[in-house]
């Protein structure tokens, strides 16, 4: 019977290993099998020719693998599916033996947190994605989906790969599929770090988030090659989608980085504000700001003109713990603000008109940004805090022909579905139907606060006497009607342009001191917390509006 105090691989006992004269120094031979280990990872690992690495790094990309490194905790990336290669034998393509077909995928931490990851390689066929390519993503998001982990998506690619025909549209297929079955359930991120066509745009759009860098990141469905053989007009890369383009017209991306290292510190910070899947709440952080911050800023609201415009911007930091908020869709439709903050440590989604841009109107644009960001709020646990200062819907033919009434039916949709903590704070004006859509009481709000300057009303005095009094201005001499309008707009203002008669019927909860706001607000959600609602366990997906 062998020794069992004997070593299984040198052969020597205890006893022996006691003994120097046991270890004799010889040199070590690394064995066959170990070598061609090491040998295959190394070459899979280095990516695509150099060539390509340095036409990638002198466009100022990162490659594959660093974008990865520059994201997950240090040491914590474990790559599944390395050696896979493409089984397409048409085009040679086969024969190139690209290991990972051109994109990586497994998981690592981010600040701790277990996350899934895929990072496509441009310097192996243009990042295109063959069917093994297309499996390996299905598979880690399948994985991701099983674990409730989030996944976060790098993507620099051609869109589907030519070579491979109708493989690889079916690849895109499946990543769609699975795009739309986990949305609602885990949160999926895209980065955008390069050219991206076709395919490679579709998902991300059917993701929660999209991020871009200026300069390098561009989204198309076709390039402009195509453009000008289809339709003539001459554009190039940037104008057609680049990262301003859809950051500010297009309304696809969310978040817009002057580097990859400062996109992935971005979305670092977005990741933080976020659960891990729809079952978890989002991550609390304990803050030293008191909860009775008082805020004299929101005093000052209240005495200043009530057509003045102002950055509601302003007013969400001095409410927010450290002043801290992390705006999406910055760029896009401006005249509402959406992002998220911490109230008293708790995560808080919170909307915002802004009288900076249109006096705060609703828009299409407005209404797509917002009802979007609500329904992903509500899919992930996190309540939501509407400031409301609106004068109602913009007007215009443009408007009414690009559909206000449909896409501002979204925003009615978002907020009355929504089953998560609602708190609405009535800034200064709320009228009409915008009142009604930005979480009012009967669309479902919880608690419903209002300042004390607060105008509530079905329209503005200005509007609301034009149409009462039609008459009586007719009637009256040319030279006395402006006195009669005002007169008449001070009356109508007196009944209705204040808080009282809404909070009267118990559609404001309450008329509140402005400078107590962040306590008051920090007390409600604090109350809410375990607030839950018949169908809050039905899933609900973020479909992209
Ligand atoms: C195979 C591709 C490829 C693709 C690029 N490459 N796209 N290979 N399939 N789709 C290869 C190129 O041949 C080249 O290979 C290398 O990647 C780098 O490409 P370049 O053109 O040299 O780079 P650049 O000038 O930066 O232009 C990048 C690009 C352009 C804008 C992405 O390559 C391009 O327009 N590609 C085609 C885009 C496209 O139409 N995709 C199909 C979409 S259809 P070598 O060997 O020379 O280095 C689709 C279906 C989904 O995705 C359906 C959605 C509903």
């Amino acid at each position: 019977m062998a020794d069992l105090m004997e070593d299984p691989i040198s052969g020597t006992t205890a006893a022996q290993g006691a003994s120097k004269k046991a270890f004799p120094r010889k040199v070590r031979v690394v064995p066959e099998s170990l070598k061609k280990f090491r040998e295959i990872h190394e070459q899979a690992a280095a990516g695509g020719p150099p060539e390509k690495i340095a036409a990638q790094k002198a466009k100022g990309k990162l490659t594959a693998r660093e974008r990865i490194a520059y994201l997950v905790d240090e040491g914590s990336f474990q790559e599944l599916g390395l050696l896979m290669e493409t089984r397409c034998t048409d085009f040679g393509i086969k024969d190139k033996h690209i290991k990972g077909d051109g994109v990586i995928t497994g998981f690592g931490t981010i600040n701790g947190r277990h996350t899934a990851i895929f990072s496509e390689d441009f310097t192996q066929l243009g990042g295109s994605l063959g069917r093994t390519h297309a499996d390996k993503i299905s598979k880690l998001m399948d994985m991701a989906a099983d674990a409730r982990i989030p996944v976060i998506g790098i993507l620099d690619s051609g869109g589907a790969r030519i070579q491979e025909g109708v493989d690889s549209l079916d690849g895109y297929g499946e990543i769609f599929y699975r795009n739309t079955k986990y949305s609602g359930i885990v949160p999926q991120i895209s980065v955008i770090l390069g050219p991206c066509a076709g395919g490679a745009v579709y998902s991300p759009a059917l993701t929660d988030f999209v991020f871009m860098v200026k300069g390098i990141s561009n989204m198309f469905v076709t390039g402009p090659e195509v453009v000008k053989s289809a339709t003539g007009e001459e554009v190039d890369f940037e104008t057609l989608g680049g990262s301003m383009t859809h950051a500010s017209k297009s309304g696809v991306c969310h978040f817009v980085a002057n580097s990859e290292q400062d996109c992935f510190r971005q979305v670092k910070e977005l990741m933080g504000f976020l659960p891990q899947n729809r079952f978890e709440k989002p991550p609390t952080q304990a803050t030293k700001d008191p909860d009775d911050r008082k805020i004299a800023l929101l005093e000052k609201l209240c005495e200043v003109d009530p057509r003045k415009p102002y950055r509601v911007n302003h007013i969400i930091w001095w409410l927010a713990d450290d002043h801290k908020l992390l705006e999406v869709h910055h760029d896009f439709a401006k005249n509402i603000v959406i992002g998220f903050i911490r109230l008293g440590g708790q995560v808080v989604g919170v909307i915002a008109n802004n009288p900076a841009h249109m006096a705060g109107a609703l828009d299409i644009n407005a209404s797509d940004k917002a009802a979007r960001f609500i329904r992903f709020l509500n899919s992930f646990n996190i309540p939501i805090l509407t400031l409301v200062d609106v004068p109602g819907y913009w007007p215009g033919v443009a408007q009414e022909h690009g559909g206000i009434i449909r896409h501002g039916a979204k925003l009615l949709y978002a907020y009355s579905e929504a089953t998560v903590p609602k708190v609405t704070l009535v800034l200064r004006k709320a009228y009409g139907g915008a009142y009604i859509a930005m979480s009012s009481k009967l669309m479902g709000g919880d608690i419903n606060f209002s300042l004390p300057s607060a105008e509530i009303a079905v329209m503005g005095p200005r509007g609301a006497v034009e149409i009462l009094y039609s008459r009586q201005i007719k009637e009256a001499k040319e030279e006395d009607r402006e006195a009669l309008r005002a007169k008449l707009a001070s009356e109508y203002s007196g009944k209705f342009a204040s808080p009282y008669q809404t909070a009267s019927t118990g559609s404001i909860d309450e008329v509140i001191e402005p400078s107590h706001s962040r306590g008051r607000l920090i007390s409600a959600f604090r109350m809410l917390i375990g607030k839950r609602r018949p169908g809050e366990n039905e899933r609900t997906g973020n479909i992209p509006l």
